[in-house]
């Protein structure tokens, strides 16, 4: 299958990498030539950590490699693509644009994914009404290549069929899904991620404790492979702060932003993508 991956940032470049392991023909697309760059030196460092574990040969990571290609030309890389996925940055507006020109380049028959965490599907399907029906919410988890689960989300217009693709394009990535059938802010998982990271924040804030102890408490007393300060900072504080504005408006107050929180992103503190957010990296992204 012929895959478009439109965004090439955290997730994107992720998403591109997957479909590309899972033998699709994948191109990934962005406004920023240098976040393409950043991108490919992303999934090949991803792709020579598969190859010192023996899950992939060089042979086969070399496949892969030759399976993504990236062009900053939308209409290119959406061209034949029987699969788009969107995922750039979480503002209702620059995704709604993007599927305006999606629709206008890829084939009429593709299906239409959007990796939002928490946006109204039907909400981004507006702004193609003659093709909502194609449009349906995919909503991988950092890092794609690696998590088990995808979000299939309906939106009001998704029908039954592009539903069925959705799972179907998903099962073919070796993934897990869930089905949220209504559309709502936030769907089964921001809506919760995005609240105990936020306690997470206010005792920070508080003084309750270091945020190494918070992360601890929630690591080695829940399980949890990361804590949720620390996975912040993996998977970007400017897209967390559009997550909780979003879902403040959508869900209420107690999705507010914390001032930490806002200072971070606003002193360009985003996490491990600018080498400091929570805490701090060194240049191979290692907390230091
Ligand atoms: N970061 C996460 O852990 C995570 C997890 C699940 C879902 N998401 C969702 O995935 C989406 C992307 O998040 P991210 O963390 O990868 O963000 P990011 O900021 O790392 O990357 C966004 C990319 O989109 C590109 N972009 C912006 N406008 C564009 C346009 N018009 N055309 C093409 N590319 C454009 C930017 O150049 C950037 O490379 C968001 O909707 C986010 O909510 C994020």
């Amino acid at each position: 299958m012929r895959v478009a991956v439109i965004g090439a940032g955290t997730m994107g470049s992720g998403i591109a990498q997957l479909a590309a392991m899972s033998g699709h023909e994948t191109s990934l697309v962005d406004v920023s030539a240098d976040q393409l760059d950043r991108a490919r030196q992303a999934v090949a460092t991803s792709l020579g950590r598969f190859v010192k574990k023996g899950s992939l040969t060089v042979d086969e990571a070399s496949a892969v490699d030759a399976r993504l290609s990236c062009t900053t030309a939308l209409a290119t890389g959406v061209s034949g693509a029987e699969c788009v996925v969107e995922s750039v940055i979480e503002v209702l507006d620059v995704k709604q644009d993007v599927f305006r020109d999606i629709v206008a380049d890829a084939p009429s028959t593709a299906l239409l994914g959007t990796n939002t965490s928490q946006l109204s599907i039907t909400a981004i399907g507006a702004a193609i009404p003659d093709h909502s029906h194609r449009l349906v919410g995919l909503h991988f988890f950092n890092p794609p290549v690696l998590m088990r689960l995808v979000e299939v989300v309906a939106g009001l217009m998704t029908s039954e069929e592009t539903i069925a693709r959705a799972l179907a394009f998903s099962a073919g990535l070796g993934k897990e899904t869930v089905v949220c059938r209504k559309d709502s802010p936030g769907f089964l998982t921001s809506r919760i991620s995005a609240l105990v990271r936020l306690e997470c924040f206010r005792m920070l804030e508080e003084g309750v404790a270091s945020a190494a102890d918070i992360d601890k408490a929630l690591k080695l007393g829940f399980n949890w492979p990361m804590g949720p300060l620390e996975l912040g900072d993996f998977n970007g504080l400017d897209t967390y702060l559009r997550i909780l504005t979003s879902l403040e408006a959508t869900l209420g107050e107690r999705y507010r932003p914390t001032v930490t929180l806002r200072n971070l992103v606003a002193a360009g503190r985003l996490g491990r993508k600018t080498g400091a957010g929570v805490y701090n990296y060194d240049d191979a992204g290692q907390q230091v």
